[in-house]
């Protein structure tokens, strides 16, 4: 594909947010925003690789000097100072070295061309949305289309993102909010455990009482579209700043979870958004110029691992009927994804059969005209490629785009059908349930009074714009549960949990008492003493400090950046551990810091130690983190003190439990065979219910049942030459090769024989379960490719083609114009030019149809099930609890095309099973033909190996299998 001329070489402003943030706690360390010159300084800081010629460049080397003296000019003198800062910027960035990879730019647009854009309207499912639609977009005018499918600019309406509205036709402007754990930005809401949490739970249920919770939350607050779930990145590397927004590293778990919370949420009638489409897998470089870079990284992936591995959730999201589909900031194959007509027309739209509209990442669209023809339905959040700038790539420019004839007008009834049948097809239509208003909070501002556009600097009237509504209900229980299900159980030698009211109970106590004596020539009597050690425990100074929880400090209840909220409270582990313990019993010590008087913990009985690692999205950095972690360590010396307890509890011999919050991942080395660490707990990220949700699962009034939704390795390094970040451009257009294939996460260290610290899938329980009775019951006979593609089962609206008169585009008369807010209208009909647009490669030929398309969702035949295995489950010790039986595909050894190897094992079903005391269930789990298949780069289809013997091994993690069964 061609680069669209209007996305390339332009100097867009860096995005920054930090002026517009509600809450904006300006005097917290998270503060900074990235900017190349930090970013430079930060690298040389944190890193011990060697520098790059462009670190010691002279530029550096004056700039302090510079700086000093401009200090006091004149105004003049500042802009000679932003104009000498650009350059210096630009040399800065990579000096000579990015200057010389400059002129070695790729060729921009490797992706192959997909063209022209799929109309939707073609499955049943949607059937009577469009015709609704179809109905509302004939009366619409072009400026109404246009309206609709452009946002109005940033913080030109109360929510992070609003459309314009058709308003003679009776559509409204529609609301957007982030996003994937709660409504951001909002009071009275619920702050849920994040995307990580949920699928620690391995629970579908709860996966979808969560997204419904939200979007009731959603709805009462007036939003039309929830901006998640996400499931992109989806965890090739385990720093990746964002993992934690989605549910792990494993696309059918991602899948299944990102699905469950489509449905709920879209059961209360509000548009799920899944995102981000896709290989957005680090924040270092993932949009221009945030990173001091012209443009930003290409993940560049071969079409095998697209399928089976990152677009493959998206499919389950839009089997699930999700309304929109988020397109990434970054580049896939060196095209911007929000351009990239492979992924939206190709992969999304006619390969998935995706019915509802895609939306860009804000400000993630770099083209106008190229992005309309690649299939982007919706800009976000409307201004150009500089953030708030007001200048926006479509508005009046996709007007004009329409008139001159550049943008088919096909292509904007199938943008604007897009948009109003997803709003049909979730009911929107209902005005009791969406009232046409705006939402009634603010994302600006905390006062009850404001402007409804304060992005704009035109005098406007005061309104209420904060109504403090409260919207929690009940749902604190859903996330209590969540937490609790979520939090893995890593360790718990000689059954040391689950705890009592009492600390221990009486048995137990004596038997560790006479220990202790024996071991330190003192024997305990009186009240069991416990010390709960760590910063992690407690409230630091209130949950809210940081914007967007942009730094680490206190107890972690998320990670940072539009994925996180502000919570309404924070149940800290130590307050709930006050109020658990019986106080008579137990004299509870706490030192919540990460250095402690090691004189506090001789006398301990019992440590709690408590530590945690943080990330988030890269328009924040909290210390050493830009947004990807540098490391997968505990942070803020975690684990020194996770050592100093071990060592010093009890005089050395207290019993120690571990507890970490963590985004994802961390490196439990230095003190995990401690014989003292005696149980460990990985609590992830657990929203408002924190301490509750911990102290259900240490006092066991919730058996333990969440399992890990990655690997924690033993080094870094070990997640392989994929696993990495990548920290340092290596070019003007970062250029990261997904070279491993399939081989992520645990695919990678099956496949290299590597022994992980704990594997995907482990997660422990104070009951112990066995698996009996494999049976596998086929269902269908085996075939190579899926049944031929089914013609399409509704046409898509056929409106006129004619290139409407140009009159309907101008300011209507007597129109009060907001300064910067993005319109659809022209001043004059003369705005309008026919230069000829330089269509993309590929533009003039239509793509053959996809033979695994056809439906939404796809094919219909790679959804049937193909063969079923069952599984007897029996919970074989003292207490009831859940079990998370795991199915894991193992591909035959020989019948595949040439060329064609298959990972160890991968995951193709689970469930979670809740089990009394010696009580016994059935498991059964159906695999459906795209489970079985791969995706087959010379057929460009899912194909099923026919001559071969598959292995279904079931068990309780990715490595320990229980029982097993062939086809
Ligand atoms: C994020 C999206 C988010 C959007 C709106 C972007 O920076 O990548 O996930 O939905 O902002 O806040």
């Amino acid at each position: 594909m061609a680069p669209d001329q209007s996305s390339r070489g332009l100097l867009g402003a860096r995005s920054d947010r930090r002026s517009f943030d509600k809450n904006d706690h300006s005097d917290s360390d998270s503060e900074s925003d990235l900017d190349a010159t930090e970013f430079l300084d930060h690298e040389a800081q944190t890193t011990s690789q060697p520098k790059p010629a462009f670190l010691s460049s002279p530029a550096t080397r004056w700039k302090s000097s510079f700086a000093r003296f401009l200090a006091g000019r004149s105004r003049r003198c500042l802009i000679v100072l932003v104009f000498v800062l650009g350059v210096w910027v630009l040399l800065g960035a990579g000096g000579t070295f990015a200057y010389k990879k400059y002129q070695q730019e790729p060729t921009y647009g490797l992706s192959p061309p997909w063209y022209p854009s799929p109309k939707g309207g073609i499955a049943s499912t949607w059937a009577d949305s469009y015709k609704k639609a179809a109905k509302m977009v004939d009366k619409m005018t072009l400026a109404e289309k246009v309206n609709v499918t452009t946002g109005t600019g940033w913080q030109m309406g109360l929510s992070v993102g609003t459309n314009g509205p058709a308003v003679h036709v009776g559509f409204p402007q529609l609301q957007l909010q982030d996003g994937p754990l709660g409504i951001r930005f909002a009071d009275n809401i619920t702050a849920f455990p994040a995307g990580i949490t949920v699928g620690a739970t391995w629970n579908r249920q709860l996966m979808f009482a969560r997204g419904k919770a939200h979007a009731i939350e959603a709805r009462e607050k007036g939003i039309n579209v929830l901006l998640g779930p996400c499931v992109g990145p989806l965890g090739r590397m385990p720093a990746g700043g964002r993992n934690w927004e989605g549910f792990g590293a494993d696309p059918y778990l991602q899948g299944i979870a990102g699905a469950e919370t489509v449905k709920g949420i879209q059961s209360e009638g509000v548009m799920a958004t899944i995102k981000h489409f896709v290989a957005n897998e680090q924040e270092h470089f993932r949009q221009p110029w945030e990173w001091g870079l012209p443009h930003a990284v290409s993940s560049n992936i071969d079409d095998r691992a697209l399928h089976e591995l990152y677009a493959w959730p998206f499919g389950d999201a839009v089997k699930a009927g999700v309304a929109s589909v988020m397109c990434s900031y970054n580049m896939v194959n060196n095209s911007y994804s929000c351009g990239n007509s492979k992924l939206l027309n190709g992969i999304l739209k006619d390969e998935l059969g995706f019915q509802g509209f895609v939306m860009s990442d804000w400000l993630a669209q770099r083209g106008g005209v190229s992005t309309a023809l690649a299939g982007l339905d919706m800009t976000m959040p409307g201004d150009g490629v500089g953030w708030a700038d007001g200048k926006s790539l479509w508005g009046p420019e996709l007007t004009k785009a329409v008139l001159n004839g550049s943008v088919p007008v096909e292509r904007i009834n199938d943008m604007a059908t897009r948009i109003v049948a997803a709003w049909y097809q979730l009911g929107q239509d209902d005005e009791t349930k969406f009232p046409r208003q705006p939402p009634n909070f603010s994302s600006w501002t905390n006062d009850r009074l404001g402007v409804l556009a304060p992005g704009s600097p035109s005098p406007q009237p005061e309104v209420e714009v904060n109504k403090f509504l409260n919207v929690q209900a009940n749902h604190s229980i859903i996330a209590r549960e969540v937490a609790a299900e979520g939090t893995v159980l890593l360790k718990n030698d000689a059954g040391l949990l689950p705890l009592t009211r009492q600390g221990l109970p009486d048995a137990k106590l004596k038997a560790r008492r006479s220990v202790l004596g024996r071991a330190m020539g003192k024997q305990h009597t009186g009240k069991f003493n416990i010390g709960i050690f760590g910063e992690d425990a407690g409230p630091g100074n209130g949950p809210n400090l940081c914007k967007d929880r942009g730094c680490n400090q206190g107890t972690l209840g998320s990670g940072w950046g539009s994925g996180a909220v502000e919570f309404p409270y924070l149940v800290t582990p130590i307050e709930a551990l006050r109020s658990r313990f019986d106080a008579s019993r137990v004299a509870l010590h706490d030192y919540l810091v990460n250095k402690p008087p090691t004189s506090a913990m001789a006398d301990a009985e019992l440590c709690i130690v408590f530590a945690n690692a943080d990330s988030g999205e890269g328009f924040t950095k909290w210390d050493n983190v830009s947004g990807d972690r540098p490391n997968l360590d505990l942070q803020k010396g975690g684990d020194a003190l996770i050592t100093t307890v071990s060592s010093t509890c009890g005089g050395g011999y207290g019993d120690v439990i571990v507890v970490l919050h963590a985004v994802g991942p961390v490196l439990m080395e230095k003190w995990i065979d401690l014989p003292n660490v005696k149980a460990v707990l990985l609590a992830n990220l657990p929203g408002q219910e924190s301490g509750n949700a911990l102290a259900d699962v240490l006092f066991g009034d919730v058996n333990p049942s969440g399992h890990l939704p990655f690997t924690i390795g033993k080094a870094l390094a070990d997640y392989g030459p994929g696993g990495q970040v990548m920290y340092r451009p290596n070019g003007v257009v970062p250029q990261q090769d997904f070279t491993e294939g399939l081989y992520i996460d645990y695919r990678y260290f099956d496949k290299q024989g590597i022994e992980p610290r704990f594997e995907f899938g482990f997660g422990l329980s104070y009951t112990q379960f066995k698996y009996s009775g494999l049976e596998v019951t086929p269902r269908k006979a085996k075939s190579a490719l899926p049944k031929e593609r089914p013609s399409p089962a509704a046409e898509p609206p056929a409106y006129s083609t004619a290139v409407p008169g140009s009159k309907e585009v101008l300011f209507p008369e007597g129109f009060t114009v907001l300064e910067k807010y993005v319109y659809p209208y022209l001043r004059s009909v003369d705005e309008i030019v026919s230069d000829p647009y330089p269509y993309p490669d590929g533009w003039d030929t239509t793509q053959p149809l996809s033979g695994a398309g056809g439906a939404e969702g796809g094919n219909p035949d790679l959804w049937e099930v193909y063969v079923e295995v069952a599984v007897e489950v029996e919970n074989v010790d003292g207490v009831a609890g859940a079990a998370v039986p795991q199915l894991y595909l193992e591909y035959p050894a020989s019948g595949a095309e040439e060329g064609v190897d298959f990972p160890v094992r991968v995951l193709r079903g689970f469930e979670k099973v809740w089990l009394d005391r010696g009580q016994k269930k059935k498991v059964v789990f159906g695999l459906t033909r795209r489970d079985l298949s791969y995706w087959s780069v010379e057929r460009q289809n899912w194909v099923m190996v026919v001559r071969g013997t598959y292995g279904f091994a079931v068990g309780e993690s990715s490595r320990d299998v229980k029982v097993r069964g062939s086809w």
